[in-house]
């Protein structure tokens, strides 16, 4: 007899956004679909989270479906995976507001991001921006996964979403699985390509700092040729060499290749061959990507059935937890 060894479960979610980047991508992503083989994945589009900030409802509804799209086309697969948008399995938000209420103000007013975010929004800071990381408790919770691969920007939410999770457990009994954060072994944190000080990010105002998962070839080889580096020579990683080793970063990233092959690589070759080289890996790698993304979001009907299926999927998982959770506290269902 062949014995039944049950994956272990990852859940992951990203918010819409209209211009997922090579950051994204390296960061997240690409690791998304290696996983789905080893891993019972659910990943989902995180759409509430999104409207902490204003968003315009037309661009909004573009940009869920653009991201659900992009998600396919990158290669995480439905039959493998459950993928969908969170504001389409309600439990979400629903126990979103039991967590609350299981949460202090302190725990949440300490969240560097939702410092960061209302020093930037400071003409909107909304309640929903303050409690943004219980509603991620709640995404993670829901389906009681064992990892959720996060990059260094959530790993302070994926901790509270613990705390939330054991006191829930200590007060009420058992019902939620406390989490372990994954860093995949090749997760790369990508830096922008005109201040390698910075992350990689799509709100940075200059469009040559960052490349789109979907920007076209010539594009995205123009950015790298454009790439800052240092006055100096010499294709290694150094403290000292940011540009450089942020080149060598994303070239690593892509060809699966070590530092130091990619150092022995362009051993005595100059700046100008080696960003070109970083280029031309990124475009090629990225094309087929792009090809997928164009023929799926032409059909908005196969695109609706997925992720309405998807949703249904991920509900009835979500639905248990949820009921259990309520039934502990003392709900009458
Ligand atoms: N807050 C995450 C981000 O902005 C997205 C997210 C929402 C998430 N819910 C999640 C990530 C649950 C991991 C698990 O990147």
């Amino acid at each position: 007899m062949c014995e039944i060894i049950e994956k272990k479960k990852v859940l992951s979610c990203i918010q819409p956004s209209g211009m997922l980047t090579l950051g994204n991508y390296l960061g997240a992503l690409k690791n998304w679909v290696n996983m789905q083989e080893e891993f019972d994945c659910t990943f989902a589009v995180a759409d509430l989270h999104a409207i902490t900030v204003r968003q315009e409802p037309a661009k909004l509804r573009q940009q869920i479906y653009s991201t659900f799209a992009l998600l396919l086309a990158l290669g995480l697969d439905p039959q493998k995976s459950t993928l969908f948008i969170q504001s389409q399995v309600p439990e979400h938000s629903a126990l979103s507001w039991v967590l609350s209420c299981n949460t202090q103000f302190g725990e949440m007013a300490r969240m560097t991001q939702f410092k960061d975010k209302s020093a930037k929004h400071s003409d909107n800071i909304n309640v929903g921006l303050f409690s943004y990381p219980v509603l991620m408790a709640a995404d993670i919770l829901l389906y009681k996964p064992n990892f959720v691969p996060v990059g260094a920007d959530q790993k302070q939410h994926l901790e509270i979403a613990r705390d939330i999770a054991e006191r829930f457990n200590r007060i009420y009994g058992d019902v939620f699985t406390v989490p372990e954060a994954y860093i995949p072994k090749a997760g790369a944190r990508v830096m922008s390509l005109q201040n390698p000080d910075k992350k990689m990010s799509k709100s940075d105002d200059n469009a040559n700092s960052w490349v789109a998962i979907l920007d076209d070839r010539d594009t995205i080889i123009r950015k790298f040729k454009r790439a800052v580096t240092d006055s100096g020579s010499g294709i290694y990683m150094s403290e000292d060499k940011k540009g450089i080793s942020n080149l060598i970063t994303i070239y690593g990233a892509i060809t699966g290749k070590t530092t130091q092959e990619v150092e022995k690589e362009f051993e005595g070759k100059g700046y100008g061959d080696f960003k070109l080289a970083v280029g031309e890996a990124v475009a090629d790698e990225l094309a087929p990507i792009k090809a997928n993304f164009d023929k799926i979001i032409a059909d908005k009907s196969e695109l609706e059935r997925l992720f309405k299926d998807g949703a249904q999927r991920a509900e009835k998982v979500a639905r248990k937890t949820y009921f259990k959770a309520m039934k502990k506290v003392g709900f009458v269902l």
